[in-house]
């Protein structure tokens, strides 16, 4: 039997129950591709697992991002061999492995002015991003948007694909990722801890939720009668939504290999680049996702699988 490496869960818990397993390797079946893995990304949802959120079936491997290319294909997907693809995987496989197997509805190709490692940043956050602004949030050009968390994976996507689409762009942050977000387009930048968003921005269209909690319930006072509260972690209050006159949504976000194209095509004409702040060997996947949970980060955290 062939093997290949792969980071899975026996147990739940903190950073030292990962384990880097060798497993069979994975084959392709009708439209599917196994896909080498060069470069693969954290996000919360990968810690949030690890804990015991979702009470996923154990063993798992975790990783819902891959960057890499076509090794091999199944009987509907032959074209496709040495293609360079990048993809956000269902949540029945983990991308954090030296293979994977990936569906036709999941991929798209890997945007040419990206590394493999770019590359791997950018398919949950860049598509949490876009079906919160666009698909449940509605953002039109000339729209006002309030992004909470814009200097993290997801926001600092949100912004770039809500400054391209024409909107003025608020967004909170730390004080130290000012200039970050003021160079990816942000309109305005309000230091969450030292400033109350609601003094210094109002009548938005939009708000999207990156942050729930109090940010969350503070955030009805600015929006315009009619506008939209997305949040990507909690249920906005039906009864404040009422009173408002204004529309909550939360969700989760879901695969989509036609989003993930035009999210090629925005970064391939230059109008988005996805930010990585620091590259690990898979091996040291422990400490990714430590400083994403524990520490302040900017953008994205990247596990370079292959040279
Ligand atoms: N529903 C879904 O399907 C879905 C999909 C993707 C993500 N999510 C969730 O969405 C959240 C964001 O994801 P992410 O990948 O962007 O996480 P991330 O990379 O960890 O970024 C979180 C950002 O939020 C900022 N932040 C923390 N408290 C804040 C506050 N009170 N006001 C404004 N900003 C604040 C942090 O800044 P500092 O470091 O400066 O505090 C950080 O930049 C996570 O909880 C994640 O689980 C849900």
């Amino acid at each position: 039997m062939i093997t290949m490496k792969a980071v899975r869960i026996h147990d739940f818990g903190g950073p030292e129950v990962l384990s880097l397993d060798a497993v069979p390797l994975p084959q392709p079946h009708d439209d599917e591709v196994t896909l080498k893995v060069y470069a693969a990304s954290v996000n919360p949802v990968d810690y949030k697992v690890r804990e015991g959120s979702s009470g996923a079936d154990l063993p798992v491997t975790l990783g819902r991002d891959v960057s890499g290319v076509v090794e091999l294909c199944g009987t509907r997907a032959h074209t496709l061999k040495g293609d360079p693809l990048y993809a956000m995987l269902g949540n029945d496989r983990g991308g954090n492995a030296e293979y994977v197997v990936v569906k036709a509805t999941e991929a798209a190709a890997k945007p040419q002015r990206l590394s493999h490692a770019e590359a791997a940043a950018v398919p949950l956050a860049g598509l949490t991003a876009w079906q919160g602004l666009f698909d449940h949030g509605g953002l039109k050009s000339g729209q006002r948007v309030l992004i909470h968390g814009g200097a993290g994976g997801v926001g600092h996507l949100a912004v770039q694909f809500a400054k391209a689409a024409g909107a003025f762009v608020a967004t909170t942050v730390s004080a130290q990722d000012f200039d970050f977000v003021r160079g990816l387009g942000a309109d305005q930048a309000i230091d969450y801890k030292n400033q109350r968003f609601e003094e210094v921005v109002e009548d938005v269209d939009l708000v999207f939720d990156l942050v729930a909690g109090e940010t969350q319930d503070r955030s009805w006072d600015v929006l315009k009668p009619g506008g939209t509260l997305v949040s990507t972690l909690s249920e906005p209050s039906a009864e404040k939504a009422r009173l408002r006159r204004a529309r909550g949504v939360s969700y989760l976000t879901t695969p989509n290999a036609a989003q993930l194209a035009e999210i090629s095509r925005l970064i391939d004409a230059g109008k988005v680049r996805p930010f990585v702040q620091a590259v690990y060997p898979l091996e040291e996947v422990a400490r990714a996702e430590e400083q994403l949970e524990k520490q302040h980060t900017r953008g994205k955290i990247v596990l370079q699988v292959a040279a």
